[in-house]
């Protein structure tokens, strides 16, 4: 029933296309069919510090961000071996997989890192990791805020399969990017070129695009942490072959979200309340269209029912008056807009924040005492940040053994479209 009343929801806005009309999440009950978990993850242990990684640009490239701050490059080295690159003598890909009901997928909380491991392509394509991050640390610091949402669109859609990254193919089937919540990220093309330098060194079939995207979040927050916030990414996902539009919204927490939705919604995708609110530390940095938080479904620049600091609510008043109906666009973090840090916390602490789903951080107790611990500690919520993407980024994942297992999985040689096309 609650899945039938999300489909008309959605059917309902399949017209709602224009970024304009991006804050009509439509559905005050957004996050429909949660099943209750039985079994949490057990906590992320991260894996011992390791040696810096080889880091060689190899074209000319802008200034580090901090030349002031002479941190060592991140650690990388793998401590775990990595598994046989994938062979490409392998028999057949697996058939073309063509659904016939593109119903949003019952949400499955899976394992913390279901057969991913650190340095997964040491041995097949052993700077898959560098060029990445070389190709990041060229992007603008807007375009590094994107990928880090890019990375959690993708994993809360179908896990993280790279799916947010596929183009429209069939008229009448249009894909997770057009989705609502989707109309506005950003770093499509960082991707497509870390993926078109990775095929040219190491050939096809050998790095997915699961895996750049998961990279390229891990380091777009060490670029905007100044080089602090480093951290192993595990790898070894594959592509899937599918994308739709109308399981964005289910699965895709909206700005006015509840604390219990948000709790339920990632609880659905296996993990906690606690790195809930850490991973929604990633508002310290970005954008956001003045439609996401004054709208119709969310009127926090009203005074009589938002609890927003009334100086921060008069100067967004301002920011967001438009002549020609443009949905213009603020910072989300006044002070600190590029920096990844714990001022986010400090932010909802000082009702200095754009969404009701921020705000609403201070709505339970759990949540509210996890807020004012990161607000107090920069290092440990660092920390705990380092862990939650890492956790994120193994949500529902797909890997080789369901390629073997001839599951619809495959590495995708351009990660707009699927192999077969
Ligand atoms: C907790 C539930 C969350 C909600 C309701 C939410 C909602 C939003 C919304 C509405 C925007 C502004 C979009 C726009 O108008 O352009 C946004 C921006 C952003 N979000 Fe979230 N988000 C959530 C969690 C997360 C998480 C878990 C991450 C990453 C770990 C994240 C990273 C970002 C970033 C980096 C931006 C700025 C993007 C840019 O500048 O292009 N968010 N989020």
């Amino acid at each position: 029933m609650a899945k039938l009343a999300a489909v008309l929801t959605l059917i309902a806005l399949l017209g709602c296309a224009a970024r304009t009309c991006q804050a009509e999440y439509g559905n005050p009950t957004p996050v429909p069919s949660i099943p209750s978990i039985t079994s949490p993850p057990p906590p992320y242990t991260p894996t011992t510090p390791s040696p810096p990684p080889p880091y060689t640009p190899t074209t000319p490239s802008p200034p580090p961000p901090t030349p002031a701050t002479p941190s060592p490059p991140p650690p990388y080295i793998p401590t775990t071996p990595s598994p046989p690159p994938p062979t490409p003598a392998t028999p057949s890909p697996p058939p073309p997989y063509t659904p016939t009901t593109p119903s949003p997928p019952p949400p499955i909380p899976s394992p913390p890192t279901k057969g991913l491991v650190v340095g997964y392509y040491q041995q097949s394509c052993p700077r898959a990791e560098d060029i990445v991050r070389e190709v990041v640390r060229d992007a603008s610091a807007g375009i590094m805020a994107g990928l880090i949402r890019l990375f959690f669109h993708d994993c809360f859609v179908r896990g993280c399969d790279a799916s947010v990254l596929l183009d429209q193919v069939d008229p009448n089937s249009p894909p997770e990017k057009l989705g609502v919540p989707n109309l506005s990220l950003r770093g499509f093309e960082v991707i497509d070129a870390a993926k078109a330098r990775i095929e040219k060194e190491c050939g096809s079939d050998v790095v997915s695009c699961a895996d750049v995207l998961a990279f390229a979040g891990r380091d777009a927050t060490y670029f905007l942490s100044n080089k602090k916030v480093y951290f192993n990414m595990t790898a070894g996902r594959y592509d899937g072959l599918v994308s739709f539009k109308n399981e964005t919204l289910p699965n895709l927490p909206p700005p006015f979200a509840t604390v219990d939705q948000l709790k339920a919604n990632f609880a659905s995708k296996g993990l906690t309340a606690d790195e809930m609110v850490t991973l929604s530390g990633a508002h310290t940095i970005g954008i956001s269209h003045c439609s996401s938080f004054n709208s119709s479904f969310s009127d926090r620049l009203n005074p009589s029912t938002s609890d927003m600091d009334p100086t921060l609510m008069s100067s967004l008043r301002e920011q967001c008056k438009s002549d020609n109906g443009t949905d213009n666009t603020v910072v989300q973090d006044i002070n600190t807009p590029n920096k990844v840090d714990n001022k986010y916390y400090k932010n909802v602490l000082s009702h200095e924040v754009l969404f009701d789903s921020d705000a609403a951080l201070m709505k339970a107790d759990d949540t509210s005492a996890a807020v004012r611990a990161n607000a107090k500690d920069n290092g440990v919520w660092e920390e705990k940040f380092k862990a939650a993407m890492v956790r994120m980024g193994a949500i529902e994942v797909k890997t080789r053994t369901d390629f073997l297992d001839r599951a619809p999985v495959e590495i995708r040689r351009n990660c707009r479209v699927v192999n077969s096309h």
